[in-house]
Protein backbone atom coordinates (compact mmCIF):
# COMPACT_ATOMS: atom_id res chain seq x y z
CA UNK A 1 0.00 0.00 0.00
CA UNK A 2 1.36 3.38 -0.99
CA UNK A 3 0.69 6.19 1.42
CA UNK A 4 1.43 8.64 -1.69
CA UNK A 5 -2.42 9.61 -2.54
CA UNK A 6 -3.93 7.96 0.38
CA UNK A 7 -6.87 9.08 2.86
CA UNK A 8 -5.87 8.77 6.26
CA UNK A 9 -8.05 8.43 9.30
CA UNK A 10 -5.96 8.86 12.90
CA UNK A 11 -7.64 8.62 16.14
CA UNK A 12 -5.20 10.38 18.73
CA UNK A 13 -4.05 12.79 16.52
CA UNK A 14 -3.80 15.71 18.76
CA UNK A 15 -0.51 14.59 20.46
CA UNK A 16 2.10 11.69 20.80
CA UNK A 17 2.55 9.28 18.70
CA UNK A 18 -0.98 10.17 16.81
CA UNK A 19 0.26 13.55 15.93
CA UNK A 20 3.81 12.21 14.33
CA UNK A 21 1.59 10.05 12.45
CA UNK A 22 -0.14 12.74 11.25
CA UNK A 23 2.65 14.58 10.22
CA UNK A 24 4.92 11.38 8.66
CA UNK A 25 1.41 10.93 6.45
CA UNK A 26 1.39 14.57 5.06
CA UNK A 27 5.05 14.37 4.43
CA UNK A 28 4.91 11.42 2.51
CA UNK A 29 2.16 12.90 0.34
CA UNK A 30 -0.97 11.64 2.00
CA UNK A 31 -4.30 13.45 0.33
CA UNK A 32 -6.27 14.12 2.99
CA UNK A 33 -6.16 13.27 6.56
CA UNK A 34 -8.50 13.04 9.06
CA UNK A 35 -7.12 14.02 12.52
CA UNK A 36 -9.57 12.94 15.09
CA UNK A 37 -9.24 13.84 18.94
CA UNK A 38 -11.31 13.99 21.56
CA UNK A 39 -10.96 17.66 22.12
CA UNK A 40 -11.32 18.77 18.77
CA UNK A 41 -9.62 22.26 19.96
CA UNK A 42 -6.17 20.27 20.56
CA UNK A 43 -6.30 19.77 16.62
CA UNK A 44 -6.46 23.79 16.20
CA UNK A 45 -2.82 24.36 15.26
CA UNK A 46 -2.74 21.60 12.27
CA UNK A 47 -2.39 24.05 9.69
CA UNK A 48 -1.97 21.96 6.58
CA UNK A 49 -5.25 22.22 4.48
CA UNK A 50 -5.47 18.63 3.86
CA UNK A 51 -6.34 18.26 7.16
CA UNK A 52 -9.76 17.97 8.05
CA UNK A 53 -10.19 17.66 12.05
CA UNK A 54 -12.85 15.38 13.80
CA UNK A 55 -14.50 15.07 17.24
CA UNK A 56 -14.01 11.47 18.33
CA UNK A 57 -13.89 9.74 21.60
CA UNK A 58 -13.56 5.51 20.32
CA UNK A 59 -15.31 4.49 23.21
CA UNK A 60 -18.27 6.46 22.40
CA UNK A 61 -20.38 4.28 19.79
CA UNK A 62 -22.42 7.09 18.40
CA UNK A 63 -18.73 9.32 17.61
CA UNK A 64 -17.59 6.31 15.97
CA UNK A 65 -20.87 5.88 13.98
CA UNK A 66 -20.53 10.11 12.95
CA UNK A 67 -16.94 9.68 12.26
CA UNK A 68 -17.03 6.28 9.60
CA UNK A 69 -20.05 8.85 7.82
CA UNK A 70 -18.19 11.74 7.84
CA UNK A 71 -14.98 10.09 6.30
CA UNK A 72 -16.37 7.72 3.56
CA UNK A 73 -13.27 8.50 1.54
CA UNK A 74 -10.92 6.71 4.01
CA UNK A 75 -8.43 4.56 2.42
CA UNK A 76 -6.38 3.96 5.78
CA UNK A 77 -7.75 3.70 9.18
CA UNK A 78 -4.96 4.03 11.77
CA UNK A 79 -6.40 2.77 15.48
CA UNK A 80 -3.71 5.15 17.35
CA UNK A 81 -5.29 6.23 20.40
CA UNK A 82 -4.97 4.78 23.62
CA UNK A 83 -4.81 4.38 27.15
CA UNK A 84 -2.49 3.31 30.03
CA UNK A 85 -3.75 2.91 33.62
CA UNK A 86 -0.72 1.29 36.46
CA UNK A 87 -3.52 -1.23 37.31
CA UNK A 88 -1.17 -4.21 39.01
CA UNK A 89 -3.16 -8.14 38.64
CA UNK A 90 -3.56 -8.52 42.24
CA UNK A 91 -4.45 -5.22 43.34
CA UNK A 92 -5.09 -2.74 41.07
CA UNK A 93 -8.17 -0.83 40.18
CA UNK A 94 -10.78 -3.26 38.66
CA UNK A 95 -12.05 0.05 36.97
CA UNK A 96 -8.66 1.14 35.67
CA UNK A 97 -8.90 -2.58 33.77
CA UNK A 98 -12.15 -2.12 32.71
CA UNK A 99 -11.12 1.49 31.38
CA UNK A 100 -8.38 0.71 29.50
CA UNK A 101 -10.06 -2.82 28.03
CA UNK A 102 -12.62 -0.07 26.57
CA UNK A 103 -9.99 1.85 25.25
CA UNK A 104 -7.90 -0.31 23.82
CA UNK A 105 -9.82 -3.30 22.87
CA UNK A 106 -13.39 -2.48 22.23
CA UNK A 107 -12.68 1.18 20.95
CA UNK A 108 -9.78 -0.43 18.04
CA UNK A 109 -12.62 -2.87 17.92
CA UNK A 110 -15.78 -0.77 16.96
CA UNK A 111 -13.78 1.57 14.37
CA UNK A 112 -12.33 -1.35 12.81
CA UNK A 113 -15.96 -2.32 12.25
CA UNK A 114 -17.04 1.05 11.81
CA UNK A 115 -14.41 1.71 8.74
CA UNK A 116 -14.77 -1.91 7.94
CA UNK A 117 -16.98 -1.14 4.90
CA UNK A 118 -15.74 2.00 4.21
CA UNK A 119 -12.54 0.77 3.16
CA UNK A 120 -14.46 -1.73 1.20
CA UNK A 121 -16.60 0.46 -1.07
CA UNK A 122 -13.24 2.40 -1.77
CA UNK A 123 -12.45 -0.91 -3.46
CA UNK A 124 -9.78 -2.10 -0.01
CA UNK A 125 -7.10 -0.30 1.81
CA UNK A 126 -5.84 -0.59 5.08
CA UNK A 127 -6.36 -1.02 9.00
CA UNK A 128 -3.45 0.33 11.39
CA UNK A 129 -3.69 -0.85 14.98
CA UNK A 130 -1.26 0.39 17.50
CA UNK A 131 -0.31 -2.79 20.05
CA UNK A 132 2.53 -2.75 21.98
CA UNK A 133 5.60 -4.66 22.99
CA UNK A 134 4.10 -5.84 26.14
CA UNK A 135 1.82 -7.80 24.18
CA UNK A 136 4.68 -10.46 23.81
CA UNK A 137 5.10 -10.13 27.68
CA UNK A 138 3.24 -8.33 30.23
CA UNK A 139 4.40 -5.76 32.22
CA UNK A 140 2.88 -6.48 35.87
CA UNK A 141 2.62 -2.90 36.61
CA UNK A 142 0.68 -2.32 34.01
CA UNK A 143 -1.32 -5.86 33.94
CA UNK A 144 -4.53 -4.19 32.94
CA UNK A 145 -2.78 -2.22 30.14
CA UNK A 146 -0.80 -5.15 28.96
CA UNK A 147 -4.37 -7.53 29.25
CA UNK A 148 -6.05 -4.77 26.94
CA UNK A 149 -3.08 -4.76 24.01
CA UNK A 150 -3.03 -8.73 24.03
CA UNK A 151 -6.83 -8.79 23.47
CA UNK A 152 -6.59 -5.81 20.62
CA UNK A 153 -3.75 -8.31 19.10
CA UNK A 154 -6.04 -10.95 18.93
CA UNK A 155 -8.83 -9.01 17.15
CA UNK A 156 -6.19 -8.04 15.01
CA UNK A 157 -5.42 -11.23 13.49
CA UNK A 158 -9.38 -11.99 13.48
CA UNK A 159 -10.02 -8.59 11.83
CA UNK A 160 -6.80 -9.71 9.19
CA UNK A 161 -8.16 -13.05 7.86
CA UNK A 162 -12.41 -12.21 7.78
CA UNK A 163 -11.33 -9.21 6.04
CA UNK A 164 -8.38 -10.65 3.38
CA UNK A 165 -10.78 -11.36 0.86
CA UNK A 166 -11.98 -7.85 0.89
CA UNK A 167 -8.59 -6.01 -0.35
CA UNK A 168 -7.56 -4.93 3.00
CA UNK A 169 -4.66 -5.42 4.79
CA UNK A 170 -4.55 -5.40 8.40
CA UNK A 171 -1.26 -4.08 10.31
CA UNK A 172 -0.54 -5.05 13.78
CA UNK A 173 2.01 -2.12 15.45
CA UNK A 174 3.89 -3.39 18.71
CA UNK A 175 6.15 -0.09 19.64
CA UNK A 176 8.69 -0.82 22.22
CA UNK A 177 8.93 2.64 24.58
CA UNK A 178 8.17 5.65 22.49
CA UNK A 179 8.83 9.50 23.92
CA UNK A 180 5.34 10.68 24.65
CA UNK A 181 3.22 11.92 27.15
CA UNK A 182 2.25 8.07 28.12
CA UNK A 183 5.62 7.00 29.65
CA UNK A 184 7.16 10.52 30.33
CA UNK A 185 8.12 9.66 33.95
CA UNK A 186 9.69 6.30 33.00
CA UNK A 187 13.15 6.07 33.10
CA UNK A 188 13.79 4.29 30.34
CA UNK A 189 15.49 4.57 26.50
CA UNK A 190 12.72 5.72 24.49
CA UNK A 191 12.52 6.44 20.73
CA UNK A 192 11.88 9.52 19.34
CA UNK A 193 7.87 9.47 17.58
CA UNK A 194 9.04 10.80 14.91
CA UNK A 195 10.69 8.16 14.26
CA UNK A 196 8.42 5.61 15.22
CA UNK A 197 6.03 7.12 13.15
CA UNK A 198 8.53 6.99 10.10
CA UNK A 199 8.87 3.20 10.95
CA UNK A 200 5.05 2.37 11.09
CA UNK A 201 4.63 4.11 7.11
CA UNK A 202 7.62 1.95 5.58
CA UNK A 203 6.01 -1.17 7.56
CA UNK A 204 2.46 -0.06 5.84
CA UNK A 205 4.31 0.21 2.10
CA UNK A 206 6.54 -2.58 2.58
CA UNK A 207 2.79 -4.49 3.37
CA UNK A 208 4.55 -5.69 6.47
CA UNK A 209 1.30 -7.36 8.80
CA UNK A 210 3.67 -6.87 12.24
CA UNK A 211 5.23 -3.81 12.46
CA UNK A 212 8.42 -3.49 14.92
CA UNK A 213 8.74 0.38 14.63
CA UNK A 214 11.99 0.74 16.71
CA UNK A 215 15.31 -0.91 18.30
CA UNK A 216 13.49 -2.20 21.70
CA UNK A 217 10.48 -3.18 19.64
CA UNK A 218 12.88 -4.87 17.05
CA UNK A 219 15.28 -6.68 19.87
CA UNK A 220 12.41 -7.40 21.99
CA UNK A 221 10.57 -9.65 19.38
CA UNK A 222 13.97 -11.46 18.34
CA UNK A 223 14.34 -12.27 22.46
CA UNK A 224 10.12 -13.55 22.53
CA UNK A 225 11.18 -15.73 19.19
CA UNK A 226 14.57 -17.16 20.84
CA UNK A 227 13.27 -17.77 24.41
CA UNK A 228 9.44 -17.10 25.28
CA UNK A 229 9.68 -17.54 28.51
CA UNK A 230 12.99 -15.58 29.20
CA UNK A 231 11.14 -12.95 27.19
CA UNK A 232 8.36 -13.49 30.05
CA UNK A 233 10.96 -12.98 32.92
CA UNK A 234 12.67 -10.11 31.36
CA UNK A 235 9.46 -8.05 30.88
CA UNK A 236 8.00 -8.80 34.22
CA UNK A 237 11.33 -7.45 35.62
CA UNK A 238 11.43 -3.99 33.79
N1 LIG B 1 4.46 5.71 24.41
C1 LIG B 1 4.81 4.43 24.41
O1 LIG B 1 5.87 4.04 24.91
C2 LIG B 1 3.94 3.42 23.69
C3 LIG B 1 4.44 2.12 23.53
C4 LIG B 1 3.65 1.18 22.89
C5 LIG B 1 2.42 1.53 22.40
N2 LIG B 1 1.95 2.80 22.56
C6 LIG B 1 0.64 3.11 22.02
O2 LIG B 1 0.74 4.19 21.11
C7 LIG B 1 -0.52 4.85 21.03
C8 LIG B 1 -0.31 6.34 21.17
O3 LIG B 1 0.13 6.61 22.49
P1 LIG B 1 1.14 7.78 22.85
O4 LIG B 1 2.41 7.16 23.27
O5 LIG B 1 1.14 8.80 21.77
O6 LIG B 1 0.44 8.33 24.19
P2 LIG B 1 -0.18 9.74 24.57
O7 LIG B 1 0.78 10.83 24.28
O8 LIG B 1 -0.65 9.54 25.96
O9 LIG B 1 -1.42 9.90 23.57
C9 LIG B 1 -2.54 9.08 23.67
C10 LIG B 1 -3.54 9.57 22.65
O10 LIG B 1 -4.68 8.70 22.67
C11 LIG B 1 -5.82 9.51 22.86
N3 LIG B 1 -6.90 8.79 23.51
C12 LIG B 1 -6.93 8.24 24.75
N4 LIG B 1 -8.13 7.72 25.01
C13 LIG B 1 -8.89 7.95 23.91
C14 LIG B 1 -10.23 7.67 23.57
N5 LIG B 1 -11.07 7.05 24.44
N6 LIG B 1 -10.69 8.06 22.36
C15 LIG B 1 -9.87 8.70 21.50
N7 LIG B 1 -8.60 9.00 21.75
C16 LIG B 1 -8.12 8.62 22.96
C17 LIG B 1 -5.34 10.69 23.68
O11 LIG B 1 -6.27 11.74 23.64
P3 LIG B 1 -6.36 12.89 24.80
O12 LIG B 1 -5.33 13.91 24.46
O13 LIG B 1 -7.77 13.40 24.69
O14 LIG B 1 -6.08 12.21 26.11
C18 LIG B 1 -4.04 10.98 22.96
O15 LIG B 1 -4.27 11.67 21.77
C19 LIG B 1 -1.39 4.23 22.13
O16 LIG B 1 -2.25 3.26 21.57
C20 LIG B 1 -0.38 3.59 23.04
O17 LIG B 1 -0.93 2.53 23.81
C21 LIG B 1 2.69 3.76 23.19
Amino acid sequence: MHINGTIAFVSGANRGLGRALVEALLQRGAAKVYAAARRVETLDDLRDPRTVPVRLDITDADQVTRAAEAARDTTLLVNNGGSLALADALSGDLGAFESDMRTNFLGTLAMSRAFASVLEDNGGGGIVNVLSLVVFGSVPPMGGYSASKAAAASITQALRAQLAGKQITVHGVFPGAVDTDMIRDFPITKTAAPNVAAAILDGIEAGHSDIFPDPMAQAGYQAWRADHAAFEQQMAST
